[in-house]
Order: structure tokens, then sequence, then C-alpha cells
């Protein structure tokens, strides 16, 4: 009998592209096809944001984190009740055919795993380390503004962080890391524990990118953008991209913040400010002090959006930060006229294992 109809795999058509995968039964569709160098659309692989919905044209799944009938957070019952399906949820129990989005300008990009090693470690908050990371000598990571990379961890594991650095400086990456309580990946960047030693400088770490479709895109409308705490650092990215090849575009940036020591790079936004007439900054502390808030706007960040800008329809939207900040984004932007199709986003959420874990 032939490998490919050994009973352990299942072929997956996908369309429209027309490529067949064969996935064995415990594999993610999603990891099986961004391994296959299909890059469909997706962002937080954990089944949240809806971003790797596809329709299910033939044959049968399972979400095996989840009992039995049961639908992810990501789709809403009326959506899995049209077909629609989770390809970073998804197994397949049957061959399949499946019906996924096209993303036209990043369906090419060729993902790398390499191994890096920490150039240099700086803190620029009391839980963000920006953490260069440098190529070999003869690598590149070709990537667009906004992708990000996943450090593999052992046992399968990966851990997702976006670039800050633009795509035309990418002899070394920049990322920003927030310390997650008990994470046991970012803890590693604060001083480590007995059990997950710090990483220091010339650490090697592997890397697999450039992963994810919120990316930069050229046009003509308005931007928004909107950062949640380290989601500044792929709009870092898409502002360098921008800035420092001279483009005219205007451009809103919100950062949103608990504290003023939250807004780890405010100083380097407002001197882009300064040097470029066409990007506005608006900081918004979300617990802040009464000292705070006597200099800086307070609340959540989408408010302050829609308090400016009621009618957000001709705008483009850019965001990344929090689970929390993208679902109030996603659910009051569309009501304000911003077509749903323009607001490009990525959540920055839990990694699969961590996920199971709770
Ligand atoms: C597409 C994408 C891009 C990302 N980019 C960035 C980035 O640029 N900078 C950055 O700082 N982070 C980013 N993240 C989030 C980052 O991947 C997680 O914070 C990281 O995986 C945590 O790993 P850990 O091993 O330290 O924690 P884990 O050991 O995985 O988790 C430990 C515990 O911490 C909590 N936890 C885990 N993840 C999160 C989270 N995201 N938010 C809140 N609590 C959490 C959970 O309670 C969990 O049980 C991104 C995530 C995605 C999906
Ligand atoms: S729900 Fe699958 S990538 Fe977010």
């Amino acid at each position: 009998m032939s490998e490919d109809h050994n009973a352990a795999f299942r072929q997956v058509r996908i369309e429209p592209h027309g490529r067949t995968l064969r996935v064995t039964p415990d594999e993610p569709l999603l990891a099986a096809a961004l391994a296959a160098g299909l890059n469909l659309p997706h962002s937080c692989k954990s089944g949240h944001c809806g971003s790797c919905r596809a329709r299910l044209r033939h044959g049968t799944i399972v979400y095996p984190a989840l009992a039995a009938g049961a639908v992810p957070l990501g789709l809403t019952a009326a959506e899995a009740a049209q077909g629609n399906i989770l390809l970073c949820q998804a197994r397949a129990t049957s061959d399949l055919v499946v019906e996924a989005r096209l993303i036209a300008r990043v369906s090419d990009v060729e993902i790398k795993t390499l191994p890096c090693r920490i150039a240099r470690l700086t803190p620029l908050a009391a839980d963000v380390m920006q953490v260069v990371l440098r190529l070999p000598a003869v690598e590149r990571l070709n990537f667009q503004a906004g992708q990000y990379l996943d450090v593999l961890l052992e046992g399968g594991r990966r851990r997702s962080f976006s670039i800050a650095s633009p795509p035309h400086d990418s002899e070394t990456l920049e990322l920003h890391v927030r310390r997650v309580a008990g994470g046991g990946f970012t803890q590693r960047f604060f001083g480590g524990t007995a059990q997950a030693p710090a990483f220091k400088v010339g650490s090697l770490l592997r890397i697999e990118g450039p992963v994810g479709q919120f990316v930069w895109r050229e046009g003509e409308a308005p931007v928004l953008m909107v950062a949640g705490g380290t989601g500044f650092a792929p709009l870092k990215s898409m502002l360098r991209h921008l800035l420092e090849r001279g483009a005219a575009r205007p451009v809103h940036l919100y950062w949103g913040a608990r504290h003023t020591a939250d807004l780890y790079e405010d100083e380097t936004v407002r001197t882009w400010v300064r040097h470029h007439p066409q990007l506005r900054y608006s900081a918004v502390l979300s617990e802040a002090s009464a000292a705070e808030g006597a200099h800086h706007r307070t609340g959540w960040v989408h408010e302050a959006v829609l308090a400016d800008y009621p009618d957000l329809s001709g705008f483009e939207v850019y965001a990344a930060g929090p689970p929390a900040m993208i679902e109030a984004l996603r659910r009051h932007f569309p009501p304000a006229g911003l077509d749903p199709a323009r607001l490009y986003f990525d959540s920055f959420d839990y990694a699969p294992d961590a996920l199971a874990r709770r």
C-alpha cells in the first residue's frame, strides 16, 4: 500500500488554492497548511479571533479541546450552522474539502526556521523587554511590516511575538516581550526561575517565520492604528516602514496602556510626530492616577477613537494587542461605519498549549 493510502492520514483539499494536504488525525488543519507553505489567514491560533474561519464543503471534523457539538469562541453558532469551521482548532476525521479565504498578498512568503542569538536585551518598562535577535550571517528573513515570528520550544510548543523592526532593517529582528505572570517563556527575559533559567545576550533561540496576515497594505484611505500595550510592536514596524520611506498617508496612532510607564516608546513616537506632519498620536491611559490623568486622556482606547472619529466609514484600522481590546474593536467599530474587511488586527492570545492548560 502506498503511503498516501495510509489510514493514519487524511487528504484535505484546500479551495480555491487547489492544494491537497496530508494531515494526521491529531494535527490542526491550520498547522498542516502552514507547514506546507500555505499561509492561510490566521492570527491567534487559539480559537478566539475567528481569522482562520473557513467553509467545510465535504467531510467531518472535530474540535478535540471541546465537548462534542460545542463551538470555539471565535465562531458564532450561526456561522457554525452554515458550515464554517476554525482551521486552527479543527482536526480531520475524514478526507475533507475546505474553502479557505484568500489573502492575496501574503501567500507566497517563505516561512523559514532559523537559529538566532540574542544580540541585545534592553528593559523598556518594568515588564517589557526589547529583545534584539541576530540572524545567522548568511540569512535574511523576508517579512512584511506587521508580521510575527514563533519561537520554537521543546515538545513542539511555540510562542508568538510580533516583529517591531521594519522589513528594510532585517539584519537583526526587534521584539517587545511583555512578562506574563507565571509565563514559562516570557519570565526567562526577567530573571528566569530554577526550572527555566534566564536568557542572556548570546543565548540561542530557534524561530520560525514570518507568519500572519496582519500586514501593511498600500492604499489611499486614512489609517487609524490602535495599540494595546506591546501591541505597539507590529505598529512600530509599520510606522517605520512608512515614515522611513517618506510615505505621506495620514495615520493617527492610538496607544492604550494602563500607566504612562507602560507607554514605553512614547518619546520615540512624539519625535516621529514632530518630523512627520501626516502622523498624529494619542496616548490613552486606562488606570491613570490623578497626576497622570491631568496630562493624558483616560479611559478605554477604543472609546477614545470613537469619540474622535464617530464616523469610521472610509478609514482603515490596524490594531494589535490583548484579545479583549481586539474584541471591543470588532464589536464597536463596524456599527460606527467601519467596513469589517478593513479592520486588520493581531490578537495577542495565549499559545495553544497554555490555552489547553487553562
Ligand atoms: C500573533 C501573536 C503575536 C504576539 N505578539 C506579542 C508581542 O509582540 N509581544 C508580547 O509581549 N506578546 C505577544 N503575544 C503574546 C505572547 O505570545 C504570549 O504572551 C506568550 O505566548 C506567553 O508565553 P509564556 O510561556 O510566558 O506564558 P505561558 O506559559 O504560555 O502562560 C502562562 C499563563 O499566563 C497567562 N497568559 C499566557 N499568554 C497570555 C497572554 N497573551 N495574555 C495574558 N495572559 C496570558 C495564562 O494564564 C497562562 O496560563 C503575541 C501573541 C500572538 C498570538
Ligand atoms: S481562531 Fe483560529 S487563528 Fe484565531
